[in-house]
């Protein structure tokens, strides 16, 4: 039996090496004048600035630059709304990894309004968004978040008193997603671990979510299946591979798309306490941890026995699927395993730095398993248990 599920949308898509050259055309079905928000130097050195240059200049379209570096403030949105609001921005073009496109979306979001973004921060404001917005058009340069399929955009306080939120609204979702691999080309090897160990999480929590649906395990599998002969190769021994960075370009995407419709697990509950405290990045967060999750998901949903026998099928069909065989009900335990050992194995080739290697330590932990949602993981897990998973990984 189907459960009831509903499903936001997806963004206009347009996928394939060298997209990036015709991104003007895109632009201009939108208006004249476009707001870029891009990281602060890495399109120059690519080139690839000079490209879209060209192609603006040959529509006549007006355009204005902000640069970003690190994670987008509310300061840093506020600011730049203010700056562009009276301007007659008909369209927000971001070209950058996931802070970017965070950044873009909650722009384009804020242009039309006239308060603050933290009056509709989820756990911050009292303010619902209206959802009206500047159309926006999402290039993303890494791959990972999946944020160019998202309705929300993640806005940090890094601090004691930090942390990460979100603003959110179905109609946030990018009316475009321009995915060109080659722009994932340049990305360093540690960038590309922590952003494709993200994909990986976001793809495998929504796939095991309590709200996950027919519809989404579809796209999660679809996912998985061309991330995982490709995470490892571009982030070590073949970094401009083409074909193998589409393949993780593809994935991230359907992460994106997988976990606004699915939701998430333990780990990203995790993310928001532990990066609103320490300057993790989110994939090093994410990475790092979901080798312990799968382990103490697996361990729970075992002593459940048969209350827990839908969602340990589909961790043994994702173990399964990275070890390159069919999967067998009767080979359940044993495909689990698999995914257990192949994490493992990830964790190390990636080398994915722990949580003490940015500062947490012991006595922080009880104090981030007390903030974590479950989120929609498929087991319900207590701080106490939360903890020990932390724990694995400091
Ligand atoms: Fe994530």
């Amino acid at each position: 039996m189907i459960r009831p599920f509903s499903f936001a949308g997806v963004p206009g898509i347009v996928f394939g090496p060298g997209e990036f050259r015709r991104v003007h055309r895109t632009i201009r079905e939108f208006g004249r004048h476009v707001l870029i928000l891009t990281g602060l130097s890495s399109l120059e050195r690519s080139g690839k600035w000079d490209e879209l240059a060209e192609g603006l200049a040959e529509e006549s379209i007006r355009w204005s630059r902000v640069t970003l570096q690190g994670e987008p403030s509310p300061d840093f949105v506020d600011d730049t709304v203010s700056q562009f609001r009276e301007e007659g921005v008909q369209v927000v073009l971001a070209v950058g990894g996931g802070s970017v496109v965070d950044a873009g979306k909650a722009i384009s979001a804020m242009l039309p309004q006239d308060d603050s973004v933290c009056e509709y921060l989820e756990g911050v404001g009292h303010r619902e968004h209206n959802g009206e917005k500047v159309p926006f058009v999402a290039v993303p340069t890494t791959s990972g978040t999946g944020s160019e399929a998202t309705k929300n955009a993640v806005l940090s306080r890094i601090g004691p008193q930090g942390f990460k939120k979100s603003i959110r609204h179905d109609r946030f979702i990018p009316d475009v997603a321009v995915i060109d691999p080659e722009l994932a080309l340049s990305c360093p090897a540690d960038v590309s671990a922590a952003c494709g160990m993200d994909a990986f999480t976001q793809l495998l929590e929504s796939y095991v979510s309590t709200k996950a649906s027919p519809f989404t395990d579809a796209l999660a599998h679809s996912g998985l299946s061309f991330l995982k002969d490709s995470l490892v190769p571009v982030c070590t021994t073949e970094p401009n591979n083409i074909e193998k960075r589409a393949a993780m370009a593809y994935a991230s995407l359907v992460s994106g798309i997988t976990l606004a419709n699915a939701g998430l697990g333990v780990v990203h509950g995790l993310a928001s306490p532990i990066g609103g405290q320490f300057p993790i990045p989110h994939g090093v967060v994410c990475g790092t941890l979901v080798g312990a999750e799968i382990r103490i998901n697996i361990e729970k949903l075992r002593q459940q026995g048969q209350d827990g026998h839908v969602a340990l099928r589909k961790y043994a069909q994702v173990g399964a699927l990275l070890g390159g065989k069919g999967f067998r009900e009767e080979e359940t335990h044993s495909c689990c395993d698999l995914l257990t050992d192949r994490i493992d194995e990830w964790t190390e080739l990636l080398n994915l730095p722990r949580l003490g290697d940015f500062g947490v330590r012991t006595s922080d932990l009880d104090g981030i398993a007390q903030s974590t949602g479950n989120k929609n993981n498929p087991v319900e897990l207590n701080p106490e248990e939360v903890r020990g998973l932390l724990l694995r990984r400091l």
